[in-house]
Parts: structure tokens; C-alpha cells; sequence
């Protein structure tokens, strides 16, 4: 009798190692401080709270099927064309579609060495070769970007700023890349924490994508808006590429209570900023303190900072980790990120924050006080 076999995959993505998310509960029932996926403290606006609730009156029907209402609404704010938005179950199904539309068998696809892991995983899926460009003071090195450009380039992929570094391009930079690259490469310009930051040289991509007709930049209502269980985000893009999207995408990708939530959520611009201005003081203050604590922090432009923890001595990240859950705290290890020394910590509110700059004090062995 002969083996049984099942159905073989495609090549390539048996060599995929799934993503693996954050802890995100810890044993017992006591409440946790969850700053290990770059979501908000504050929660979605009420306004969108709202707007999900009374979406509950008309599930029965399917919803708009290009998202129309949140593509309008983006196309107001930002002061673009709504036939060039098309919007998606979070930026990673944006991202895969990206690929699955630009990549298969023989291409090639680069990234930066500790750029977001949804990149790899989504080239391998088309049976596509990733390339890895190596990164200075861990952040995106345009030269070594294009050092790797080959015939086989069809896109690259950046997430500006970077998840797990925090990292950003300056503008300057991301238009010397796009300069730099062929114009057959799509440029993927991947800006989920584009509304975090506050740098006078930073551009997350309206700029290109409306001056050249081969970048795009995917966004998200997962951070800022916090809305990142309701899976919505959007890509704005040349209408030719939205063109090409549009064909293979799912005809109702982006559900009713999404579409209706994340249009609230877009008018309530008050709370972005105040989140935003909460980010900026709090990651001053959590870098000031944490380096003080003798961990190397680093410069950060979005939520999030990545703690760089000493090697043995008592003092490691993965100890870190244990010592931080017993205080019922859980922050992000990075390790598949090229980190096992590091620790990704979200910002949080200021009680979270003061929670754990006390407790990272005590784990070093640290005296003084939680910062106000
Ligand atoms: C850089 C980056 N891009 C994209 C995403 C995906 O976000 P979503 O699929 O929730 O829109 C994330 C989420 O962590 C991210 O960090």
C-alpha cells in the first residue's frame, strides 16, 4: 500500500514561518498591562464606538463593496482622489494583495533587515525570493537598498517608520530610494504609524504617490484609531495600480461595522492629535528614564520603543520578560526580528507607563522614584 499524500502547497511556503503574534494574556485573572502590539491605551473614539453599535441593525446585508464611505471620507481629510484609495481587512491583507499582484516564481522582493516580518511572509507566500538589505544604527540604508536591485526587483517594501525599530526616512532619503530605483519596482511605502509622528523631514507618502506612478503607501486604522480588531486599512496608490487591486481583492473585504466605525473615527481628528501629543511627551519620558536605568534605547518616531537589555548578568531581555510578567505586565519579544536581547514596549497611559518604568527600575536594581 503506498503513503498517503495530501495536497502539496506551492513552493516556498512551507519555508515560511507563520507569524507569530505578542503574548497577549498571561495565566490568572488578574488584570494585565498589555504594551506588546503597538495599540492604543485610549481605545477608538466614542464617536466610532458608536457608529459599530448601530451598525449591528444591518448585518444581514452586505456592505458597500469598495468601502465607498471610508474612501470618500479619507479622500476629504487628506485631500486626495477617492478612485485611488481602496481599502482592505487591515494593511496586511494590502500588503499581501500588493504581492500577490506584483510577485511570483522568479521574482525578487527586498526589505530591510529588521523590517516588519509581514513582508517576508507575504513574498514567500508567491513563491518570490526575499532580499534583505542591512540596516544602519537600525534604520532603512537606502544605498544598500539599491545596492541589491537586480532584473529580478519587482518591489520593495518599508515600513516608515519601522515595527520593531521605530526608526524612520526622512523624505530627502525616500525620495532618493525611489530616484534610485528602477521604474519597473514598486515601491511599498508602509506608513501604519504615519499619524505618531511629529518630525518636521517626514513624509509618509502622499507626496510620492502623487508625483510618480509606481509608489504606493499602505495605512491603517489599527493604531492611532484603535479599531485593530475590526481589520480596516487602506493604500493609496497610482490609478492603475488601484485598478489591478481592485480585480483581486474579496468583492465585500471590508465589513459593514469597519466601514461605518473607521468614518466616525476619521472625524474625530481631536482625539488623533491628543493621542498623538500623549506619544510624544510619554516617549520622551519613557526614553529619558529607561536610558537612565543603563538600557539602550532606540530614537523612536512612532508608539513604541525598543529597550536593548545587557547580555547575562541577571539583567537579560528574556529575564526582563519573566520578571515583567510577574508583575503582570507583558511587553513584545523580538527575537524573530533579529532581537533576542531587546523588548518592544507600546506606549501607554500614564499609569501603565509609570508601572512599568517601576518595575524595569527594580528588575535593574535601580533606586528612585516613577516619573510625573
Ligand atoms: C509596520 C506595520 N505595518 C502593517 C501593520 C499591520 O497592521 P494592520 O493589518 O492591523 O492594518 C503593522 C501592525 O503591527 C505594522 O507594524
Amino acid at each position: 500500500m503506498t503513503a498517503k499524500r495530501g495536497p502539496i502547497p506551492r513552493q516556498g511556503i512551507l519555508d515560511i514561518a507563520p507569524y507569530v503574534p505578542g503574548t497577549s494574556a498571561l495565566p490568572g485573572a488578574q488584570p494585565v498591562i498589555k504594551l506588546s502590539s503597538n495599540e492604543t491605551p485610549f481605545g477608538p473614539s466614542p464617536a466610532a464606538v458608536e457608529a459599530y453599535l448601530a451598525a449591528a441593525s444591518t448585518l444581514s446585508l452586505y456592505p458597500d463593496g469598495s468601502a465607498r464611505p471610508v474612501r470618500e471620507a479619507l479622500a476629504k481629510l487628506y485631500g486626495l482622489d477617492a478612485g485611488r484609495i481602496v481599502c482592505g481587512a487591515g494593511s496586511d491583507e494590502l500588503l499581501n494583495l500588493i504581492a500577490t499582484a506584483y510577485l511570483g516564481p522568479g521574482d525578487e522582493a527586498i526589505y530591510s533587515e529588521h523590517g516588519f516580518l509581514v513582508y517576508k511572509i507575504a513574498i514567500l507566500a508567491r513563491g518570490a525570493k526575499p532580499v534583505v538589505a542591512p540596516e544602519s544604527d537600525l534604520t532603512a540604508n537606502v544605498d544598500a537598498i539599491l545596492a541589491r536591485v537586480t532584473s529580478a526587483t519587482r518591489v520593495v517594501f518599508i515600513a516608515n517608520p519601522n515595527n520593531p525599530t521605530g526608526t524612520y526616512l526622512a523624505f530627502d532619503e525616500v525620495k532618493r530610494l525611489r530616484e534610485g530605483l528602477p521604474e519597473r519596482v514598486l515601491l511599498v511605502l508602509d506608513a501604519a504609524y504615519a499619524e505618531y509622528v511629529r518630525a518636521n523631514d517626514y513624509e509618509a507618502g502622499i507626496e510620492l504617490v502623487a508625483t510618480t506612478h509606481n509608489t504606493v503607501m499602505t495605512r491603517t486604522f489599527s493604531k492611532i484609531y484603535g479599531l485593530a480588531s475590526l481589520r480596516l486599512g487602506w493604500v493609496y496608490c497610482p490609478a492603475e495600480v488601484a485598478s489591478v487591486l481592485n480585480r483581486i481583492r474579496g468583492p465585500f473585504n471590508v465589513s459593514g461595522p469597519a466601514i461605518a466605525a473607521g468614518v466616525a473615527a476619521l472625524k474625530d481628528q481631536a482625539s488623533v492629535q491628543r493621542s498623538a501629543t500623549h506619544n510624544e511627551t510619554w516617549r520622551a519620558r519613557m526614553a529619558e528614564a529607561l536610558s537612565a536605568l543603563g538600557l539602550g534605547v532606540t530614537p523612536s518616531a512612532a508608539n513604541f520603543l525598543l529597550l536593548h537589555f545587557p547580555k547575562g548578568n541577571g539583567h537579560s531581555a528574556q529575564e526582563a520578560d519573566t520578571f515583567l510578567h510577574g508583575r503582570r505586565i507583558i511587553l513584545r519579544r523580538v527575537t524573530e526580528y533579529g532581537f533576542p536581547d531587546a523588548l518592544r514596549l507600546t506606549i501607554g497611559t500614564e499609569d501603565d507607563n509609570n508601572a512599568v518604568l517601576e518595575a524595569l527600575r527594580a528588575f535593574m536594581g535601580a533606586k528612585g522614584g516613577a516619573r510625573k
